[in-house]
């Protein structure tokens, strides 16, 4: 889509809209503060920057390429401390977000149309739980690498994984999941071209399996995050009742792949009140990571940099977000999943209206959360290897 064209043009009315000028003002109002910290997250962990000093054919000729993840590489030259504030990234960027930003507010119109929520109502509910932070959780109660690896590596006859476990010794948990693609790598990782990895993840697709993993994940979201969630909440919007996603989407990307272009979770039908949680399983940062923006419409680009041990909070469903493909020479293991508080959450998308995606659960006097849905098999909404 061209700059100045029909859909840029629907984009800036609908931005001058008084709800959604009203609504871009609150939130970045509400987090300008968070900016500080994000930054200080950026200079926390250094990594290896690989730096060619001479433009590579190998990024150069994907310049072409309709693919934001190709011509980032290309524009970058495949740099992995990818600089997002600089012209160049930006530039490319730009292709991209026009219809991004078309999108989420046709979606947010539309929504509207349908009686949702407006999302001027959900910021005054979510309140500081659509700010951006980075929680600290405990690994030694809450294992979710070691119990992600005995789900995919326990029992398993393939010669390339034995071969792979030898690599940790005697432990399947301090299996190094970074290194998978020494082991799994004879595929592209694409759409029709990724029989390897769903080779590798179909021990997910077995209920057996997958409930170590599942126990472990839901533990989790009941003891750590519904806690977290309920007390970050203003104190009105404290209603005891929250809604969290029932197997989170799993992501394991390979050098040289990438997941996701620019979006809000709006735009795929999700509903305003979906805050996301990103935890990943091994150390990230740069183009091996998620890139955000604080609040919907300020586009101040920023990479997760996190490490095991840490998760963090977003506002996914407004805050666009996107990786580029990862240039490290480290696969990225990481979970993401959403969850939506009570006061806002409403069965009106294709997320909610049909059971199996979200759990409900509820506070009890004990100060204890417990989920009243059963645990459902999980489906295409979970995304590869449930949809393939
Ligand atoms: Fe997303």
């Amino acid at each position: 889509m061209e700059k100045g064209s029909e859909s840029t043009d629907v984009v800036i009315k609908l931005h001058r809209t008084k709800k959604f000028s009203v609504f871009i003002a609150t939130c970045s109002s509400i987090l300008t503060s968070q900016q500080s910290s994000s930054s200080d997250q950026q200079l926390k962990r250094k990594r290896i920057e690989k730096s060619p000093s001479s433009p590579s054919e190998e990024f150069t000729s994907r310049k072409e390429s309709k693919w934001l993840s190709d011509q980032l590489a290309a524009a970058t030259n495949g740099i992995q401390n990818i600089n997002l504030s600089s012209q160049i990234v930006k530039d490319v960027l730009e292709e991209h977000l026009v219809k991004s930003r078309q999108l989420r507010a046709e979606q947010l119109q539309d929504s509207l149309l349908k009686g949702a929520m407006s999302v001027d109502t959900v910021i005054e509910k979510l309140g500081n739980l659509a700010r951006e932070e980075v929680l600290h959780f405990d690994t030694n109660l809450f294992q979710l690498k070691s119990a992600f690896s005995s789900m995919l590596f326990e029992n398993r006859d393939e010669d390339y994984i034995k071969q792979y476990i030898a690599t940790a010794g005697s432990e399947i948990k301090d299996l190094k999941l970074e290194h998978l693609h020494e082991w799994v790598h004879g595929d592209k990782g694409q759409k029709k071209d990724r029989a390897e990895k769903l080779a590798f993840l179909s021990p997910m697709l077995n209920q057996e399996r997958r409930a170590i993993f599942q126990r472990c994940y839901d533990n989790f979201v009941l003891s750590f995050i519904l806690p977290s969630v309920e007390a970050t909440l203003p104190i009105t919007s404290r209603t005891g009742e929250h809604f969290y996603q029932a197997f989170p989407c799993t992501r394991v990307i390979r050098p040289g792949e990438f997941s996701l272009g620019p979006h809000s979770d709006c735009n795929y039908g999700f509903q305003a009140g979906n805050v996301n949680f990103y935890l990943p399983l091994v150390t990230i940062g740069g183009s091996n990571s998620l890139a955000i923006e604080s609040t919907p419409g300020r586009e101040d680009w920023h990479f997760l940099v996190l490490k095991y041990g840490e998760i963090q909070r977003f506002w996914g469903a407004m805050c666009t977000h996107f990786t580029p493909e990862n240039t490290t020479n480290e696969t990225r293991v990481s979970f993401d999943f959403r969850v939506i508080p009570g006061i806002v959450f409403e069965r009106k998308d294709r997320y909610s209206e049909t059971p199996g995606y979200y759990l409900r659960a509820t506070l009890g006097s004990d100060g204890t959360w417990t989920r009243h849905d059963p645990i459902p098999n999980p489906d295409w909404r979970c995304g590869f290897p449930f949809v393939k």
